[in-house]
């Protein structure tokens, strides 16, 4: 901490040039780096020394080296000296190459800021060796920007040590969508989608650079899942789609409840613009959720021991993974299988799970047998779980197709089975409990 006595230097020496007021706890603007004001900074009160060796200022932009118009980005100063007892402080400001001001701070804790002519400056208000704040980018793109600052480790006035930095940044690109299959079912990749369903739209800076996250619970109000991350929104056919993951190169959305089928707009909005296609909507787009490795080729099967039925091995042991044998109970994660009884609204938390209004239309087939479906419906949002017994089939890997009204899932998915020799190498046990037949129950 700042001893109050020092706090309130740069208003004591101040405060026979300028407006006491105006610099309360303040360092006096025009000290950041800023070619044409003074320089070395804070010279005049401070005897400085700039950028002598062995410390640094480092200046880290969440976005960098971009920025999204109007979108706040989070700044970290970082003051960097080999003397341990000195103490630091900063100054910080941003122009446009036509050196006006570019945008806005927020100050975070321990920083202020201090306004003079047109230019907005950010700095100390006590000692930290890093400090972090928003800077808010102008709401029209300014071409480029560059950060100013001037960090200070000091030993009271007589000993100043001035390190400058600066970063450029460019306005983030705006969205664009690949060009082959930009919209597709987050299950099975294919460029078909329901409503209600989960959704993957593919391209680039569709989101800011260095974002890639999940919605938060804080972002889930009421049970509304957020219809925006990052300043990352999307519209299917008009209509608002619950947004989960945000990257620039990915996006994944829940689409909305609607109608309509047919080709239909999907439209990807950020800060820097927004990029529109066409998709077909269809009441119906089955898809099963894929394993990772391998191009996605093992459906998600999960025993119901939470052990994943898949070759063993898939992922070095971790999570663990074991093929399934005729007549073990499976569960299979799926969406876009359409209605359920009670009827479930998109977009919003699932509280209970709610069966498909129409089980019969439902099949699930497996290499040249049929599975047994012991309970099928949505689990949470958008997602639905299928509860199925392996028929007898030789050991070796079968094409796994869920079928919903004759609408088949992805065509290249497969399930491995074991025989119940090999199955014993996985299993020692026999199976005490009666498998849980519902996930969330
Ligand atoms: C108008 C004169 C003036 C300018 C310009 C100025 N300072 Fe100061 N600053 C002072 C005075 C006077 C003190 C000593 C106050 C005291 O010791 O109580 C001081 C002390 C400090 C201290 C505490 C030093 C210590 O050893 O405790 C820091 C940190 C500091 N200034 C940062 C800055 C930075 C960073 C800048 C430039 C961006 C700057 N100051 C520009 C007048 C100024």
């Amino acid at each position: 901490m700042f001893p109050r006595s020092r706090a309130f230097c740069c208003t004591v020496a101040v405060s026979g040039l300028l407006p006491l007021a105006a610099y309360q706890n303040r360092v006096p603007a025009g000290h950041a780096g800023v070619p044409g004001e003074t320089n070395p900074p804070c010279t005049t009160c401070h005897t400085v020394t700039l950028n002598p060796p062995g410390g640094s200022v480092q200046l880290e932009l969440a976005q960098a080296p971009a920025y999204q118009p109007g979108r706040a980005q989070r700044v970290t100063v970082r003051i960097l000296d080999p003397d341990a007892g000195r103490r630091y402080g900063f100054q910080l400001t941003a122009r446009t190459s036509a050196n006006l001001q570019a945008g806005a701070f927020t100050a975070g804790s321990a920083t202020a800021v201090t306004q003079q002519g047109g230019f907005v400056y950010i700095n100390q208000t006590s000692s930290a060796a890093s400090y972090s704040f928003d800077w808010i980018p102008p709401a029209e793109a300014a071409d480029l920007i560059r950060i100013y600052v001037a960090g200070m480790a000091a030993r009271g006035t007589r000993d100043s040590h001035v390190y400058t930095s600066s970063v450029e940044l460019s306005p983030a690109a705006a969205p664009s969508f690949r060009r082959v299959d930009p919209v597709v079912s987050a299950a099975s990749f294919q460029p078909r989608i329901a409503p209600g369903s989960w959704v993957s739209l593919f391209g680039e800076h569709l989101a800011p650079p260095g974002v890639s996250r999940i919605w938060t619970a804080a972002e889930i109000v009421d049970g509304v899942l957020p219809r925006s991350l990052e300043g990352v929104s999307v519209t299917v056919n008009d209509r608002p789609a619950a947004v989960n993951f945000v990257s620039p190169q990915q996006v994944n959305v829940q689409a909305p409840d609607d109608d309509a089928t047919g080709p239909v707009e999907v439209k990807l909005t950020t800060a820097a613009g927004s990029v529109a296609t066409t998709v077909n909507l269809s009441t119906l787009a089955p898809g099963v959720f894929a394993l990772p490795p391998r191009g996605y080729r093992y459906a998600a099967a999960v025993h119901p021991d939470g052990t994943l039925a898949a070759p063993a091995g898939l992922y070095d042991g971790e999570p663990p993974t074991r093929p399934a044998k005729p007549g073990d109970i499976l569960l299979l994660f799926a969406t876009g299988l359409g209605r359920t009884q009670p009827p479930v609204a998109s977009g919003r938390v699932l509280l209970n799970p709610s069966p498909l209004a129409n089980p019969t239309a439902l099949r699930v087939r497996l290499g040249t047998g049929e599975a047994q479906v012991l309970w099928a419906g949505m689990v949470s949002a958008g997602l639905y779980q299928i509860n199925m017994v392996v028929p007898d089939l030789p050991p070796g890997e079968h094409l796994l197709t869920v079928e919903v009204d004759s609408i088949a899932s992805q065509p290249d998915l497969y399930l491995l089975t074991a025989s119940q020799n090999e199955q014993r190498l996985f299993l020692p046990a026999p199976m005490a409990a009666a498998p849980r037949t519902r996930m969330l129950h």
